[in-house]
């Protein structure tokens, strides 16, 4: 990137996703589109999107201000839970490409489980979908283990990822796991903990032995475990910062202590949608 950084990327289920990504909750109008189409320039590959963050229409309009082919870059966006309704979930799909002015996503998401609806009803949906050309790869977000069981045994096509929110100061390492048996990537939400990363001790402790930041340390923390990443921010300035995480690597020690910052009640993000689920 102007940030000289190669373009690096997960492997699952066949597809290839950049390890760093843009996230884009709460960036809205022209703020957005200016932020998207910064990042596309310094390098960024990998957007992060959703129809609830009702941005989609900037993120395309920033992508194509980037002047940056569309093969070159890899675009998220989600499905929300009020529509998982089969024909539902397919019209929902086509407005977010409407949106995006796109003919496909790289990766489209169910953004929350909704025990309303059957599962094995959704997905059927959203397969259909990705058959049907609108999307080259489908996954999950904030599926717990069960959940990304029973997905799976539901599925016709290869779920490539669950997106969670992963930080160092919340123990996913079971969801984690069952990312891993099942060959699916895990992508964290709130890699840097909404911002508050950059107010913890150790890692900006850890972050002064190697000349950056706590944010990028804790970044790094995640990428070191091939853990894609999606950092938001709205401020041009750290999107250099929160890219430049590939040039230096943390020690096993370094790794442990920081995998020690978990604690209970270190989640963020509340089930936003139908009560809480059963984590583990
Ligand atoms: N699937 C889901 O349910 C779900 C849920 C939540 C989020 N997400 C996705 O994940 C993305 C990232 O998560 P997030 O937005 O919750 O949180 P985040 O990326 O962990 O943190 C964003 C916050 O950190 C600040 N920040 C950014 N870079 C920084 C740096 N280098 N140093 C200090 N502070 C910094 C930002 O402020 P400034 O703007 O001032 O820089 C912003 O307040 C979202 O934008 C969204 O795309 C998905």
């Amino acid at each position: 990137m102007s940030i000289a950084t190669p373009v690096v990327s997960v492997e699952a289920q066949g597809a290839c996703i950049p390890l760093l990504g843009l996230g884009t909750w709460e960036l809205r109008g022209r703020a957005c589109t200016r932020v998207v189409e910064q990042a596309f320039r310094l390098g960024y590959r990998h957007v992060d999107t959703a129809e609830i963050y009702e941005n989609e229409r900037e993120v395309g309009e920033g992508l194509r201000a980037s002047g940056i082919k569309r093969g070159e870059v890899f675009i998220t966006t989600k499905i929300w839970p009020t529509h998982y309704a089969p024909r539902e979930l397919e019209r929902a799909a086509r407005d977010c490409l409407v949106r995006l002015r796109l003919s496909e996503v790289d990766l489209l998401l169910l953004h929350w489980p909704n025990p309303q609806i059957p599962l094995s009803e959704t997905l059927g949906a959203l397969c259909k979908v990705k058959r049907d050309g609108l999307a080259r790869n489908i996954g999950l977000s904030n599926f717990t283990v069960a959940l990304i069981e029973e997905a799976l045994r539901a599925t016709s096509e290869p779920l490539v990822c669950d997106q969670i929110e992963c930080h160092p100061f919340l123990d996913q390492s079971k969801v984690i796991a069952a990312c891993r048996r099942h060959d699916m990537a895990v992508v964290a939400y709130s890699p840097i903990a909404r911002g508050n990363a950059r107010d913890d001790e150790l890692l900006q402790r850890i972050g002064a032995a190697h000349k950056k930041t706590a944010a990028q340390v804790c970044l790094r923390f995640l990428v070191q475990q091939n853990i894609v990443v999606i950092p938001r921010t709205s401020k041009v300035e750290r999107l250099s910062e929160n890219a430049a995480i590939f040039d230096f690597a943390l020690s096993e020690d370094e790794m442990a202590q920081i995998a020690g910052l978990a604690r209970p009640g270190g989640r963020l993000i509340d089930w936003a949608f139908s009560g809480r689920p059963q984590w583990d």
